[in-house]
């Protein structure tokens, strides 16, 4: 008779048959940056903060030398800087721009860059999209959106990734890549991205969340799961590298199906509101955040994620490198 307890002996033979690990070289460290001298906290995500330049390189380091070899930057911007127009995403010297030619004149190939592709920081309306009349633009957004990319890339950011979900941004962003010299550049589709709760300590992070409405019209229904594959098979034709659920820990029927009818390396970003409840939930003795932590990003990878987006990168790194 078949025993399965006979796998789960001791710590060698469970160790034998684990089926799925996580490795260091697929997290991406999500890392905020503002324009100030001083780093400050970020009150509802524990143990990060809005960095300042200075600490940002040394943010860097620290990663690097931990194991972790790709951040995605969130820069914070001034409020006097936002507008309606957002033409601050296409200033060539903004915040992102700026950090990014930092980083990879000391860190080069070693340290991978993801550069956010949507006009919230950016914009005076909190949306990720231009606004007009309480619509959100779909067209002129992609647009602008596919100047961001060349601008980032052309600062040096690796990865480009567009979390706005507009329609048509993915072949808009690729196509102008393409002609602009930079064909090698990956983009890293938010391709089902949720209109979800749990994005509350990023938005406050970066103050950009919507003045007024919600973000429904564009991200999509939490109730839905088949029409996430119409959104796959519009990034995968459009020119997506990597295409990403988000959420991530309670959306992983969506991870699932992706690996199914997906080759594309497939990620899964933990939003800043899964990490928080990690941490509060820890901070109140239900569990303990590490091995809490530890079996969330597990179960991610073991529904079929490649790369996994996590606030809890360097703390996994801790733990894997002990
Ligand atoms: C904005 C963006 C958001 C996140 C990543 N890019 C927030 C939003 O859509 O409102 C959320 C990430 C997180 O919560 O950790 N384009």
């Amino acid at each position: 008779m078949l025993r399965p307890r006979r796998y789960r002996q001791n710590k060698v033979l469970r160790d034998l048959f684990q089926e799925t690990q996580l490795h260091l070289s697929n997290l991406i460290l999500p890392v905020f940056v503002h324009d100030q001298v001083e780093s400050v906290d970020i009150p509802m995500l524990d143990g990060h903060q809005r960095l300042d330049e200075i600490s940002l390189i040394k943010y860097c380091e620290l990663a690097l030398s931990k194991g972790i070899s790709t951040i995605a930057i969130f820069p914070s911007i001034d409020n006097e800087k936002k507008s309606s127009d957002c033409l601050e995403a296409l200033n060539e010297d903004n915040l992102m721009c700026h950090v990014t030619r930092r980083i990879k004149k000391t860190f080069g190939n070693d340290l991978m860059i993801v550069g956010d592709i949507a006009l919230d920081p950016y914009s005076s309306d909190g949306h990720d999209g231009l606004v007009k009349d309480g619509e959100i633009l779909n067209d002129e957004t992609v647009q602008l959106l596919a100047k961001m990319a060349c601008i980032q890339a052309e600062a040096g950011v690796d990865i480009l990734a567009p979390s706005d979900m507009m329609d048509g941004r993915v072949l808009a962003i690729r196509d102008a890549l393409d002609t602009n010299g930079f064909n090698h550049k990956l983009i890293m589709s938010y391709t089902a991205k949720y209109a979800s709760s749990f994005y509350g300590p990023f938005r406050s992070a970066l103050n950009s969340a919507p003045k007024s409405g919600d973000k429904k019209s564009y991200q999509m229904n939490i109730a839905n799961r088949v029409e996430a594959s119409i959104e796959l098979d519009l990034d995968v034709s459009e020119g997506a590298d990597i295409v990403m659920v988000k959420p991530a820990g309670l959306y992983l029927d969506i991870v699932s199906d992706f690996r199914n009818s997906c080759g594309l390396p497939i990620a899964a970003y933990q939003v800043s509101g899964e990490y928080a409840m990690l941490k509060v939930a820890a901070q109140a003795n239900i569990f303990n955040f590490e091995s809490a932590l530890m079996e969330s990003l597990l179960c991610i990878k073991r529904a079929g994620a490649t790369i996994i987006l996590s606030y809890g990168a360097l703390e996994v790194a801790d733990m894997l490198n002990t």
